[in-house]
């Protein structure tokens, strides 16, 4: 049996296959890299010495997943395949809900279709909006999302509850992701962002690389030690690893569980350029810039319950995600260069 990773040539898909490949599982993915090179696959191959199954194909294209689960031993989909953008999602509206939305219920209706009734969801800290408490736990209400890429997660989440509840059949694990950042420790695999990054990790290395020339803070007059936002970012192999450990629990037959991802630590921006700094020995000039359209003061998790209940405990800490998001874009100053 494997398992059915879509979006698993992005960013987190990516290096969630090093971690179920190395935990012994075989991995078949399925993405249209739409935002993904096929490379970032044989960077995997290259880390774990094993071949990964790859279709290329769309969650929208019927036809393509049902050869697909024709052709493979499937019983558990991670789902990452989705698009991601914030800004973007403001100006596309119709083609992020098309995407994720519709997407998602091709997905699900496959699967179903074929008995595979296991799927591990990527969501987000998004989905709290302004959060009502810090840290925040899955306790906390979800709140009004800022854009519609969120609400496509928020929405997921809603539907994927929903199918679980009236078909006990279904297993559903709903992992809410605070910001993930670092990058493979070989050097070989990282975020590869279109154009100019959004977030502020690739922004940094890109102006590490000098491909960019100054660092725009977004805002130094929110409520918070240093006036600038704060995240919890999270280091992109633990995260992969807390998909390993979500899939064991779905093994359990779980039901449905939902799961913060994070570290339960908070950093602001300018905490993330002075351990960027000193983690790597370069500067990162920077200007304060107005605040974002969207942005909160303060997001951190309460990552206790993926302890107790998981087992997942976040290990590298803010030097070694700065050193390895930095080692990926030194070795690879145009990415994946396709
Ligand atoms: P990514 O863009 O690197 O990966 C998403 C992958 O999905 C890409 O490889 C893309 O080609 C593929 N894809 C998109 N639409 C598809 C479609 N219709 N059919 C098939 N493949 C499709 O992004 P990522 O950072 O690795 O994020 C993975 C998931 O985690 C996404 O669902 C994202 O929304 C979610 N997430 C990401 C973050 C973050 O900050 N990176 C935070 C919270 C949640
Ligand atoms: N920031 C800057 N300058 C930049 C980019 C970001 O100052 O050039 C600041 C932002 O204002 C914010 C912090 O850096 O305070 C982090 O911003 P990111 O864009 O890196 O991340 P966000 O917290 O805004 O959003 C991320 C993902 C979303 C996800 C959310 C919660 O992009 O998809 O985390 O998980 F929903």
């Amino acid at each position: 049996m494997a398992i059915l990773v879509t979006g698993g040539a992005g960013f987190i898909g990516s290096h969630t296959c090093v971690e179920l490949q190395q935990a012994g599982y075989d991995v078949v993915v399925y993405d249209n890299l739409s935002n993904a090179s096929e490379k970032s696959l044989q960077r995997v191959e290259a880390i774990t010495g094993k071949p990964v199954k790859f279709y290329k194909g769309d969650i929208l294209d019927r036809d393509r997943l049902n050869e697909v689960f024709e052709k493979e031993q499937l019983d558990s989909c991670i789902h990452f395949a989705g698009l991601k953008a914030v800004g973007e999602s403001v100006q596309k509206p119709w083609e992020y809900y098309e995407n994720n939305i519709a997407g998602t219920l091709t997905l699900v209706d496959v699967m179903r279709q074929h008995g595979c009734k296991n799927i591990i969801f990527s969501s987000s800290a998004t989905v709290y909006g302004d959060p009502a408490e810090i840290p925040i736990t899955e306790k906390c209400p979800k709140g009004q999302c800022t854009n519609p890429y969120g609400w496509t997660k928020s929405m997921l989440e809603q539907i994927l509850t929903d199918i679980q509840k009236a078909d006990n059949e279904w297993n559903v694990v709903l992992l809410r992701y605070f910001n993930p950042i670092g990058a493979h420790p070989s050097g070989t695999m990282g975020e590869n962002p279109n154009g100019i990054p959004n977030n502020l990790m690739p922004y940094i290395t890109q102006v590490a690389v000098g491909k960019l020339p100054e660092l725009g803070v977004f805002g130094n007059d929110y409520d918070t030690p240093d006036g600038t936002g704060v995240r919890d970012y999270i280091h992109v192999v633990d995260l992969a690893k807390g998909h390993v450990k979500a899939l064991k629990k779905i093994e359990e037959n779980a039901g449905l569980k939902v799961y913060n991802l994070g570290t339960g630590v908070g950093y602001s921006v300018l905490d993330i350029v002075k351990n960027f700094e000193e983690a790597n020995n370069i500067k990162i000039p920077y200007s304060i810039k107005p605040r974002r359209a969207g942005d909160i003061a303060t997001c951190y998790s309460d990552a206790s319950l993926a302890k107790e209940e998981l087992g997942w405990t976040a290990e590298f800490g803010i030097k070694e995600m700065c050193a390895d998001s930095w080692r990926w874009q030194k070795n690879n100053p145009n990415g994946y260069e396709d």
